[in-house]
């Protein structure tokens, strides 16, 4: 049982987006429910949750106790909540002070501030789990690489399609193609998902980082030591974005990589498309890949499972429950096998474990995401906004 810390009280966390159950896929959010459940399975202590601004607790409170609690009717969704009072944009480093090192701290808040928190987080001696994007630039990739690594702590990547079944076989089919030749990806969210993200989207963050950080892990995962990439090209459209938010921001961005097979020297290209003004469809995110290497090919649709549901409510759908599973059995949360929770529960187990055994850090961090493996993602995605930003190629 470890003592886990989530930094971040938006939509990912607790399925609200500005003060109001998210329009989205997880309007339950994935990372407080999972957690209160795993507390009830004795695999988590203490639950603290640090925001900002101390008077936005009554509204997650209120929907804990609404509707997680129709839904799951015995959950305990108790927590200690950070800042006690009033606003303070550093309330996380009080409940860092709160608690044992070797705990455990969750960091879901806007893609420019995962490096500050994390940094303090693993001087304060803790195991640390970071959405993706892990952080935007190589440098701060490197300093936390070293910071981990002298600390002896576990600094994981949410990149939880790495748990989905499916793709997790693609991966390891990939393995048997030989060398690697061409990859494409799309994953777009609804532009509805604009007015959650308008405090960052286009300022401390752009769609690419959001969730080209998905397929771009993916394929590195893949790829592994048989391939590098070499250069980058960025291009965007736009239109959409900037009339909705009253500034610059991309609707959509795609990244053009070319790689190089190291035994071979055969060259090979990955094209990478990332979008924030779909239209609303049967699904909350498009989200597909196809693969191709020398001796074989696999194409996945993460979106359609084959499995739709229509109801007078919510119309025609093409249900996901692999990433998160909200329909409760018997009053109960029955979602432990999702990918979305299964994360977030690898982390948890991860980071206990290593407080009886700290030499286990090494098999984790071959693998697990972590940031001693994933450097090849932070290089792509910084090179895609400085492609964007300078209107040239990036070579790597
Ligand atoms: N929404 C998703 O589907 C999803 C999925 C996977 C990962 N993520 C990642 O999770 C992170 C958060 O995403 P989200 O969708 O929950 O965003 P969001 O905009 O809904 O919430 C961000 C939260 O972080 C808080 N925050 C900002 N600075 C803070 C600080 N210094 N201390 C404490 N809290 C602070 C904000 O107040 C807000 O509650 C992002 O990095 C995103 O890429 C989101």
């Amino acid at each position: 049982m470890i003592d886990v810390l989530v930094v971040g009280i938006g939509e990912y966390v607790t399925g609200l987006a500005q003060q109001k159950a998210a329009q989205s896929d997880k309007s339950f959010g994935v990372v407080a429910l999972s957690l209160f459940d795993m507390r009830s399975r004795g695999l988590v202590g203490n639950i603290r949750l640090a925001g900002r601004d101390a008077s936005r607790f009554e509204s997650v409170r209120h929907h804990f106790e609404t509707n997680l609690k129709s839904a799951y009717t015995d959950l305990d969704t108790s927590f200690e909540a950070y800042p006690k009072s009033g606003r303070n944009d550093e309330a996380y480093k009080e409940a860092l002070s709160d608690m044992k090192p070797g705990s455990a701290v969750m960091i879901f808040t806007p893609d420019d501030t995962h490096f500050t928190i994390a940094r303090d987080a693993l001087e304060a001696g803790m195991h640390v789990l970071v959405a993706k994007p892990l952080v935007k630039r190589v440098q701060e990739h490197q300093i936390l690489m070293d910071l981990a690594a002298k600390k002896g702590l576990l600094l994981m990547l949410e990149v939880h399609k790495r748990f989905d079944p499916i793709y997790a076989d693609a991966v390891d089919r990939i393995q048997t193609f030989g060398d690697f030749s061409y990859f494409v990806s799309y994953m777009s969210q609804p532009k509805s998902q604009l007015n959650t993200f308008a405090a960052w989207a286009g300022i401390s963050s752009d769609i690419s980082y959001y969730l080209n950080s998905h397929h771009v892990d993916l394929l590195c995962w893949a790829i592994g030591e048989k391939a590098k990439p070499i250069s980058v090209y960025a291009t965007s459209a736009t239109g959409v974005a900037d009339k909705k938010l009253g500034r610059k921001v991309e609707d959509t961005i795609t990244l053009t990589v070319q790689w190089e097979n190291i035994k071979s020297g055969a060259l090979a290209t990955s094209v990478h498309t990332a979008s924030w003004i779909a239209p609303p469809s049967d699904v909350h995110s498009q989200q597909r890949f196809f693969y191709m290497g020398h001796n074989g090919e696999v194409r996945v649709d993460q979106a359609h499972r084959g499995y739709t549901v229509s109801t007078d409510t919510n119309g025609f759908q093409s249900a996901n429950p692999l990433f998160m599973k909200y329909t409760p059995r018997d009053g109960k949360f029955a979602g432990q096998e999702g990918y979305g929770y299964k994360s977030l529960a690898t982390f948890v187990e991860s980071a206990s474990a290593l407080r009886d055994n700290p030499s286990n850090l090494a098999e984790y961090n071959r693998i697990l995401p972590t940031i001693q493996n994933t450097l090849t993602t932070t290089r792509i995605l910084e090179a895609g906004r400085r492609s964007l930003d300078e209107k040239r190629i990036i070579e790597l």
